[in-house]
């Protein structure tokens, strides 16, 4: 009788013990190659975003390096993705400004998707545009997706909360020093100011707001404002105020033709170069509290 139990349970215990060896390691497995296949989906998106997205919202998502096809570098035209402005707490504090009602990956597909056209964001979705091998398709877009949630996770911390944007001050005197040589860089190049300002040094080259080359002598453009006042204000909310005056005839707005969106892609240090390279101190000011 012992035997025949013995020779029953013996076998069956085995033969579990190896059923949850292979369960468990099985599971291990399969954990690894959902690993693998996410960080597959997020290197496929990496690809996407090099290829379509990098020109407008910078090599990093930080909207403050891009590049042509050709190399040669441009202003960035797009907001920051990588940010925890965006990508951290639930509302984020973007999407909580766009009142979206939804998650932060529905919102990043589905800008991704149908664009916004009326403010230079491109539609991917092939249903929404014409061309369509300019399009992404949906496994794309889902991948460019998980792409940029990525960044959250590895280029900062959402938990505890990262620093977000340093917020502005309404004292255009709280400006670090300037360096005027970065700020060239910055006014024609990272920012691309000069596309629509022209050169300050050769007047009358702007080609689509007033000629740099006057910021320096804005006090009084807005009641109570000098000129660091002023330039200041314009850079961080553009369509505060509208100038008179552009080459085609009164200046359109509000909204204003100008980008709003170099509160978010710049540092306090990058204004102030521009700020010294256009000759405008920020030391000089009327002590007025700036709108933001
Ligand atoms: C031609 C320039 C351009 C290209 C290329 C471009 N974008 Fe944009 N994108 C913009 C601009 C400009 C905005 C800001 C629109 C606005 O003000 O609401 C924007 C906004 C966004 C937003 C919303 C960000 C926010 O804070 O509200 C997301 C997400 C986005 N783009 C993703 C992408 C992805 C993904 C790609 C590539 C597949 C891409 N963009 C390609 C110009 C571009
Ligand atoms: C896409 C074109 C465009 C770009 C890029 C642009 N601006 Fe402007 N800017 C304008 C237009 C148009 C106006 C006039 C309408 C208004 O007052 O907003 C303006 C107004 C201004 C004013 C007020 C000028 C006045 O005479 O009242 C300042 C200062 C200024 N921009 C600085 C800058 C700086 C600095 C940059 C780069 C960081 C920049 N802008 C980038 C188009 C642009």
């Amino acid at each position: 009788m012992l035997k025949k139990i013995i020779l029953t349970v013996v076998p069956l215990i085995v033969v579990m013990g190896l059923i949850g060896y292979v369960f468990f390691n099985e599971s291990d497995r399969m954990e690894t190659f959902q690993e693998k296949q996410e960080a597959e989906f997020i290197e496929q998106g990496a690809l996407v975003y090099a290829d379509k997205c990098a020109t407008c919202h910078g090599t990093m998502g930080k909207a403050n390096l891009c590049y042509t096809t050709d190399g040669q570098q441009i202003g960035c035209s797009g907001r920051p993705l990588n940010t925890p402005d965006l990508l951290c707490g639930d509302p984020s504090p973007r999407l909580a400004a766009v009142e979206w009602k939804s998650t932060t990956e529905e919102y990043i597909r589905g800008i991704t998707t149908i664009g916004r056209s009326e403010k230079g964001m491109p539609a991917y979705g092939k249903e929404f545009i014409y061309e369509e091998e300019r399009g992404l398709s949906k496994q794309q877009i889902d991948d460019v997706t998980d792409y940029i949630l990525n960044y959250a996770s590895r280029d900062f911390a959402c938990d505890p909360p990262a620093l977000s944007i340093v917020p502005w001050s309404q004292q255009v005197s709280d400006l670090p020093a300037g360096d005027p040589i970065s700020g060239e860089q910055h006014f024609h190049v990272t920012y691309g100011c000069s596309a629509c300002h022209g050169d300050p040094n050769f007047e009358g080259s702007s080609a689509v707001g007033p000629w740099s080359g006057n910021f320096k002598h804005l006090d009084n453009r807005k009641a109570d404002y000098l000129a660091a006042d002023y330039v200041y204000e314009s850079i961080l909310n553009p369509s505060e105020y509208i100038s008179p005056d552009c080459p085609a005839g009164p200046c359109a707005g509000p909204p204003s033709a100008m980008p709003p969106s170099f509160s978010v892609r710049m540092s306090q240090q990058d204004l102030a170069d521009i700020m010294a390279f256009l000759g405008v101190d920020p030391q000089q000011s009327s002590g007025i509290e700036i709108q933001d």
